[in-house]
Parts: structure tokens; C-alpha cells; sequence
């Protein structure tokens, strides 16, 4: 029990740290906080028209879900490995440094996955990418793969992941609320798009 204290502690830790927020700082691009949509994830980075910086907001905030289930299940096995993946996204999501303010959790959830399970993993990227690429908006791209997450856990053996996997669906649900309110108004706006 202290072991799986340690570990959700570490990897809450892990997850909290808020790279797009750092990557935009240390690259001179300004505060994030106060650029496009406010969020600290890597669409917003991409606002700042550094295609760069996004990208390695995109891998790092990926990779940390990654990280801290690969350590984990490398230590202490499987259920280790879903604690960490799950407190890293929970620290990506409430993260102490900004005052719990924290982002939408996509990459974490995406990168997390990945490394418990990378058939579902993988598949989810994909139906990120199709949606992205057919509509051009990240906001939806993210609601439908993690919405499509939970069956194709099913469909691809991977039932042990789906408690999981349906939490995580539902808190992105939850911090897209203001982006499920714009889709309906139709103002949500579009990768590269002006505004
Ligand atoms: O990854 C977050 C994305 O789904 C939405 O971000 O900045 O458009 O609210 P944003």
C-alpha cells in the first residue's frame, strides 16, 4: 500500500508538469495562459504559430503519461502501471504549480495509453488523426477518440484497461466543456485556422 502511495504520489508529480507552459516560456513565445484558448495543451501552443514548440508539447506531455507507466509497470507490474498512467493524467488535468488549473488532457491520455496497451493506443491516435484531418478541429478530434477509446478497448482484448480508460474519457468530456459549448455554436475554431 505505501508502494502504491509512492507511485501515485510520483507519478501525480510527473504529470503535473505543465510543458507547454514551459516550452512557450523558454522558447520567448509569450504567457499561454494568455494566448487563443487559455489551455496549456499542445493545440494551444500551436496558436503561437511555432509549429515546433507544439510538437514538443505534444511529445512531452505524451510522454510523461508514458514515462510514468512504463516505470511503474517495469517496477512494480501492471496495476502499478495503470495507477501511474492515471495519476500523471489527474496531474495533467489538476496540476498544483497552476493552482490546479491544468490542461484538457489529451496527449497525456493519448500517451498513456499507448504504453499500457498500444494496439488501443495506437487506434485512438488514429481516430484523432481521421477526425482531424476530415474536420480540422482538435476539440472534436480529442471528444471522439476518447469517446471511441472505451469500445476499441473491447474490441481489442484490452478489457482490463476499460475502468480506466472510461474514467479518463469522461474527465476530457468534462474539461471540454467550454469547447462542447462552442462546437454547438459552431464557434469553435479550426487548426490553422485565423482565430
Ligand atoms: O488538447 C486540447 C484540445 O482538445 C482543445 O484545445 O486549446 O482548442 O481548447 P483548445
Amino acid at each position: 500500500a505505501a508502494i502504491l502511495g509512492a507511485v501515485a504520489v510520483l507519478g501525480y508529480l510527473l504529470g503535473s508538469i505543465p510543458f507547454g507552459v514551459l516550452v512557450t516560456r523558454i522558447m520567448g513565445l509569450g504567457d499561454l495562459r494568455k494566448i487563443g484558448s487559455g489551455n496549456i495543451g499542445a493545440t494551444n501552443v500551436l496558436r503561437t504559430g511555432n509549429k515546433a514548440a507544439a510538437v514538443a508539447t505534444l511529445l512531452l506531455d505524451g510522454g510523461k503519461g508514458a514515462v510514468a507507466v512504463l516505470v511503474a509497470g517495469a517496477l512494480f507490474g501492471p496495476n502499478a502501471a495503470q495507477l501511474a498512467g492515471g495519476a500523471a493524467f489527474i496531474g495533467h488535468l489538476y496540476p498544483v504549480w497552476l493552482r490546479f488549473q491544468g490542461g484538457k488532457g489529451v496527449a497525456t491520455f493519448l500517451g498513456t495509453l499507448l504504453a499500457l496497451g498500444w494496439p488501443v493506443g495506437i487506434a485512438a491516435c488514429l481516430v484523432w488523426l481521421a477526425t482531424a484531418v476530415v474536420t480540422r478541429i482538435s476539440s472534436l478530434s480529442a471528444l471522439v477518440a476518447a469517446a471511441a477509446a472505451v469500445p476499441l478497448a473491447l474490441v481489442l482484448g484490452q478489457r482490463e484497461l476499460m475502468p480506466l480508460v472510461t474514467v479518463m474519457a469522461l474527465l476530457i468530456f468534462w474539461r471540454h466543456r467550454g469547447n462542447i459549448m462552442r462546437l454547438a455554436h459552431g464557434t469553435e475554431p479550426r487548426i490553422g485556422g485565423k482565430k
